[in-house]
């Protein structure tokens, strides 16, 4: 999907294909596409299987919504995410529904599901770009989010487009080369800082 250079190490071809793109290209997503990336979130794994997540989602040609939630991106999001072919805000469900305890790992699987969408749109030749970079205060304020839930991510989804077709800075990032940090540096033993055997030479 991307020509320079994804993860390598024999993972599988979708892992190494999903990227986040800048670029966009101008092409919609057929509904029925949409609707597998969204149940590709669904089945993710979750604790006490308590499905924590919730996607407000609008495509382009939606016009009042799109602009509803582009509007809670920060401006150098907006500056690409507005090219997108529908925007997401992902929301989690931060207490257990069954006894009302604090889930501490509603964010986890939240971006488990996102993990999950991003692998499906990857096989179906489409990106996801997820952002931080949204205002989580601005999307409570005007009211898209019900209490008990957090905003947790924004979600650019669309055909990935001509780097060309970014300004110059945008363009020399979508075209650099992904890194990653080494495994060895992130999978320890039991104890933390010690090189795992098996990543050692990795
Ligand atoms: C939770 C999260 C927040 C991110 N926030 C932003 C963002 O606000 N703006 C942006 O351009 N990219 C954002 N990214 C994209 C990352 O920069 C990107 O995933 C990372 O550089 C690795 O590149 P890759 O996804 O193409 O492998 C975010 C990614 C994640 C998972």
């Amino acid at each position: 999907m991307r020509p320079n250079g994804g993860p390598r190490e024999g993972v599988h071809d979708l892992v190494a294909a999903r990227y986040s793109p800048r670029a966009f290209a101008d092409r919609p997503i057929a509904p029925e596409l949409l609707r597998r990336i969204f149940e590709a979130g669904r089945w993710a794994a979750s604790a006490y299987n308590e499905q924590p997540w919730r996607w407000l989602v609008a495509t382009r040609d939606e016009e009042t919504g799109f602009e509803r939630l582009l509007s809670t991106l920060i401006p150098f999001n907006q500056g690409w995410a507005k090219h997108a072919a529908a925007l997401s805000i992902s929301l989690a469900r931060t207490s257990f529904e069954r006894n009302g305890k604090p889930n501490r790992h509603a964010f986890h699987d939240v971006g488990q599901a996102a993990s999950n969408m991003a692998i499906e749109a990857a096989a179906n030749g489409i990106a996801i770009h997820q952002m931080a970079g949204f205002d989580p205060d601005l999307v409570r304020e005007r009211g898209l989010v019900a209490p008990g839930f957090e905003a947790v991510a924004a979600i650019a989804l669309g055909y990935p487009g001509d780097p060309a077709s970014l300004p110059a800075d945008l363009r020399e990032r979508e075209l650099a080369l992904r890194e990653r940090r080494p495994l060895r540096d992130v999978v320890f033993g039991a104890s933390f800082g010690q090189t795992a055997g098996f990543a050692r030479d990795r």
